[in-house]
């Protein structure tokens, strides 16, 4: 079966060989007779499964153990709110870098928990732009400072963190957990949803500090602790189990692979060749982000003839190559080129770019 490419930015493309092991084993997982899907989430079988995936995890992502990794459901929406919740006691604040569309959506999230401080507001320089990470020096009495690691929607992404001795950083890593090698000791909490790099929507990451636990209190709903998922190994509650499964699987592969470096040196490859395609079409394609941020997963440009860019999306589909259009608040092109897009595909894309903007000059 020929599949048309996928570059939307998520749900978006999952490795085929995942998706045709959940299609193998759905009717009967690991031989059990049973699906993952309709076996108890305190049985034996699902517990090997969920357990192996937060070790995955630890693994993949070289988590120290004093941290805990929670896998819970409500998307990275609800870390938006989670975090403030569990971490900004009252009358406290934050410092929040804003630096795009998701950054701003989780400072409104967190504005109806406590005070946010905005100590810097990409919104002036149309948040095609990121701070000096070492000018970012939190005051030592605020609760932690967040950042969004990368914009998915404006294309921009911390090369280098902010860091800080005394306030823990939390970071939104929705749209590019995995994608390279992090130092997760720099963090206070990481959190990210899956439907990008790591599996189907549905369920989220929260790596967390252990000694950040204790802020969480015990007039929050149980739901929304971290300490409550921490203490259960996220098995509070009946778990999100079919992403958590694919999880599992797109882990599996990542491994196999060779794990983050191997990964960051295809994503890095793949950017830099879009990129030089985008830079060398004589202006008939522009890049608005600033050069030093430009994310290595959504990038994003513009036809010199914006009139042209319904066209060139509807050609490109019609090529097998789907999910270019901006997103909706800021229109133009995107291409999200997460883990499972491959070199090739990227090439593909390349080569149509090159054919539209000899057809249409
Ligand atoms: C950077 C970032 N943060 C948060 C979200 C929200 O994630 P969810 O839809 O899982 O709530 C997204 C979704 O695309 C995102 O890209």
């Amino acid at each position: 079966m020929s599949r048309p490419i996928n570059f939307s930015a998520g749900p978006s493309m999952i490795p085929v060989d995942v998706l045709e092991s959940l299609a193998a084993e759905m009717v009967d997982y690991q031989k059990t007779g049973l699906s993952l899907v309709e076996v108890s989430h305190r049985g034996a079988v699902y517990n090997k499964a969920h357990m192996e995936t937060i070790a995955l995890i630890r693994e993949l992502m070289n988590v120290p153990e004093d941290y805990s990794i929670l896998l819970l459901g409500g998307g990275a929406t609800l870390q938006f709110s989670m975090v403030p919740m569990n971490l900004l006691p009252s009358g406290g604040s934050a410092d929040y870098i804003n630096s795009g569309a998701w950054a701003h959506k989780a400072i409104v999230e967190a504005r109806k928990v406590g005070y946010v401080n905005v100590p810097y507001d990409g919104v002036n320089e149309n948040y095609m732009n990121l701070p000096d990470p070492k000018s970012i020096k939190p005051n030592s009495d605020v609760a932690y400072l967040h950042i969004t690691s990368n914009e998915t929607i404006g294309g921009v992404q911390w090369k280098t963190f902010p860091e800080s001795q005394d306030v823990p950083v939390v970071a939104d890593m929705s749209s590019d957990i995995l994608s390279r090698p992090i130092d997760v000791g720099k963090f206070g909490l990481i959190y990210a949803g899956a439907q990008k790099n790591l599996g189907p929507a549905g369920v989220s990451i929260v790596i967390i500090r252990n000694d950040l636990l204790k802020r969480s209190t015990k007039n929050l709903g149980s739901y929304l602790s971290y300490a409550v998922h921490a203490n259960s190994d996220s098995l509070y509650n009946t778990p999100p189990v079919f992403p958590i499964w694919g999880i599992k699987l797109v882990l599996e592969g990542v491994k196999r692979q060779g794990g983050a470096e191997v990964i960051a040196r295809a994503n890095k490859q793949k950017a830099a060749k879009l990129y030089e395609a985008i830079e060398k079409s004589d202006g008939f394609y522009r890049c608005p982000v600033n050069k030093a941020v430009r994310s290595n997963m959504n990038v994003v440009w513009r036809l010199r003839n914006e009139t042209l860019e319904p066209r060139f999306i509807e050609d490109a589909t019609n090529s097998g190559l789907i999910g270019l259009k901006g997103h909706r608040s800021v229109g133009g092109c995107r291409a999200s080129i997460y883990n499972a897009v491959s070199v090739e595909n990227v090439d593909e894309l390349i080569d149509f770019m090159a054919d539209f903007s000899a057809e249409n000059r």
